[in-house]
């Protein structure tokens, strides 16, 4: 365990720092409570005052072997004693060479650029596709599309493919780039795929082909934007249509790559394979920041025959970061997960479920470790958020969306009291 958090602590807290989509110089009282954590372990985060939550989030979706894994720590304390960062510029280690070759035996791509974050690898993604136009002598092809709905991070190029009107484009009007949206799928999951799905996007393709990049989605779960689920077959004709007009396909894999939808990546629920894919998030079984953009021998080949690549971060591939994505990818390679994500969907649909009952809910879905209950309503944060910790769970809902993405270990029991947690608070305040 750390240290106490003391009353000091967290004042200081208040005054001088940001935390996510926050105000800073508040007083926790006028704003959010925030919880001050002193230890996690498994799937359970320790908190100041003696509790445990079982964390439904597995901190914003990263943390799938849970906190302190034997495995995980001993793979970066090893590193830690060899070295923890060189610059990647002109020096290269075993660490990223292995990650690299882990990477792309499991996904069918064919380089590999290391990035420092998930928004990182997805400026990365969009510069690759403009680079490969460019290199192509069709400079022209430099803007993006993309279905709204999409949540892409927080950086300026993400933010102008992130959906246009819940995303921050308001706040940034005529500073972020201008891109193309059509609507997203209409058809969920489950649904029925017809043609008539096709025709926003096929529209769009074939008025502003000439112009376009690539094409930019998260493969079957739109996330952040609204855990909204549609249908892999859009997928399979989004391909073709990138194929007949000449775009590039980027995938963002970052919230669903490594297993979260019930398939090693998303885009496997379609069989389809990109141009280009980002992923980050469980890349390092959430030990520390580090994102990967892979793509396509010919998307590598065709921008490096013409130019350098225009990035490089000073702490791409950090030796630390690739050893806990090493030791991350080995978990997963055992295959563990491949039995615990159906249990996990069946609890959470049968946990979830009864949610469905109150007026004040207008869906509950689940989709491999991921459950949803979308409210009629915004839920109301601050009153929500201690309600949770007091059932014992921990669940952050945005908008209308009260989720869960749980670390894979977990197990039936906690399933079942971290979806009772959510049934008893959603009751509690809406039942
Ligand atoms: C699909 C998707 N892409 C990109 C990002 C941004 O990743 P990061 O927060 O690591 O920058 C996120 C983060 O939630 C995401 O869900």
């Amino acid at each position: 365990m750390s240290p106490l958090i003391t009353t000091e602590d967290i004042a200081f807290d208040a005054e001088h720092i940001w935390h996510p989509y926050s105000r800073a110089h508040c007083l926790t009282s006028q704003s959010m409570a925030l919880f001050p954590v002193v230890g996690a372990q498994g799937v359970y985060l320790h908190i100041n005052d003696g509790r445990r939550v079982i964390d439904g989030m597995s901190s914003w979706w990263c943390m799938v072997h849970g906190y302190n894994h034997p495995q995980m720590n001993a793979a970066l304390k090893q590193q830690v004693d060899q070295f923890s960062h060189v610059m990647f510029g002109g020096l290269t280690h075993k660490p990223a060479i292995d990650l690299a070759r882990k990477l792309l035996a499991m996904t069918p791509m064919h380089s590999v650029f290391f990035a420092d974050s998930g928004s990182v690898s997805v400026e990365v993604a969009i510069k690759m596709a403009m680079q490969f136009w460019i290199a192509r002598n069709q400079p022209e092809k430099n803007k993006i599309v993309t279905i709204k709905g999409g949540y892409y991070g927080d950086t300026t190029g993400c933010m102008s493919v992130c959906d246009p009107d819940n995303g921050m484009h308001h706040w940034f009007t005529g500073i972020v780039p201008e891109h193309f949206f059509v609507p997203r799928p209409q058809c969920r999951f489950n649904d029925q795929f017809a043609e008539q799905h096709m025709e926003h996007l096929r529209q769009m393709l074939e008025h502003n082909g000439h112009q376009l990049a690539g094409v930019i989605v998260e493969p079957v779960v739109q996330g952040a934007g609204g855990m909204y689920f549609y249908s892999p077959q859009f997928l399979v004709r989004l391909r073709q249509l990138c194929n007949d007009y000449d775009v590039l396909l980027i995938h963002d894999e970052i919230a669903t790559g490594f297993g979260r939808t019930g398939k090693l990546f998303a885009c496997e629920h379609a069989g389809v394979v990109p141009d280009i894919m980002c992923v980050g998030k469980a890349l390092t079984g959430g030990y520390l920041t580090l994102a990967a953009t892979l793509c396509s021998r010919e998307v590598s080949r065709t921008v490096s025959e013409h130019s350098p690549f225009m990035h490089g971060p000073t702490f791409m591939a950090n030796p630390l970061a690739c050893a806990a994505g090493n030791a991350s990818l080995e978990i997963l390679a055992r295959g563990d997960w491949q039995q615990q994500l159906p249990m996990i969907e069946s609890a959470l649909r049968e946990g979830l479920m009864p949610c469905t009952e109150m007026a004040a809910v207008a869906d509950v879905r689940v989709l491999g470790a991921i459950g949803v209950v979308e409210m009629r309503q915004p839920v109301d944060m601050a009153t929500i958020q201690p309600l949770f910790v007091d059932a014992g769970v921990w669940v952050r809902p945005f908008g209308r969306l009260v989720y869960v993405m749980p670390p894979y270990i977990i197990s039936q029991q906690e399933l079942a009291a971290l979806c009772r947690g959510i049934c008893s608070v959603l009751h509690r305040l809406y039942g």
